[in-house]
């Protein structure tokens, strides 16, 4: 008889995200909307951030994201987060996206960005989180 298949762990402070880009998620020029590739890009950085903190996360704060080439309709994107600074409450998240085109494989940098999540408890009060080095093994 088959054993079961071994249960693994989640990186622990850190996300990756693929998404396919479709009409709906760009402008007239083809390309996609900033806030298409801000959603996203909230969506994995906040699933690092409770990655480490295994707590509920609001953000905070979306701090100097860089658009540098547009992303097109068919293109997939790539993105990857990582907590990069915890302070008490809070974590920093650095999160890079790539387009890829599909058809070549290429990728290359399209957007990059820092958000800060705040864990929080039931009562959306700030709680506390591991510091980076405590939460950087797998557990
Ligand atoms: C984020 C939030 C929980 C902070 O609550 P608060 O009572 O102001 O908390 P505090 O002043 O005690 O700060 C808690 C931590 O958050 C950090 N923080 C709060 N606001 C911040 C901001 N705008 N940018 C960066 N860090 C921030 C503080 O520096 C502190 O960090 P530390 O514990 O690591 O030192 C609260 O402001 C909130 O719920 N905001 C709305 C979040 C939300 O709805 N996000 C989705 C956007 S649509």
């Amino acid at each position: 008889m088959d054993s079961p298949t071994p249960r693994t762990l989640a990186p622990r402070s850190s996300a990756r995200m693929l998404e396919l880009v479709f009409p709906k998620d760009t402008n007239y020029l083809g390309t996609a909307f900033g806030g298409f590739v801000l959603s996203l890009m909230d969506k994995a950085a906040s699933v690092a951030a409770v990655r480490h903190s295994r707590r509920a996360v609001v953000t905070a704060r979306m701090d100097g994201v860089d658009f540098h080439v547009p992303i097109r309709a068919g293109d997939a994107v790539a993105l990857e987060a990582e907590v990069t600074r915890v302070g008490r409450t809070s974590m920093t998240v650095r999160v890079d996206v790539y387009r890829e085109q599909l058809a070549s494989g290429e990728q290359q940098l399209a957007t990059s960005g820092t958000f800060v999540f705040v864990a929080v408890d039931d009562q959306g009060r700030p709680v506390a989180v591991p510091p980076l080095s405590a939460a950087s093994s797998p557990d």
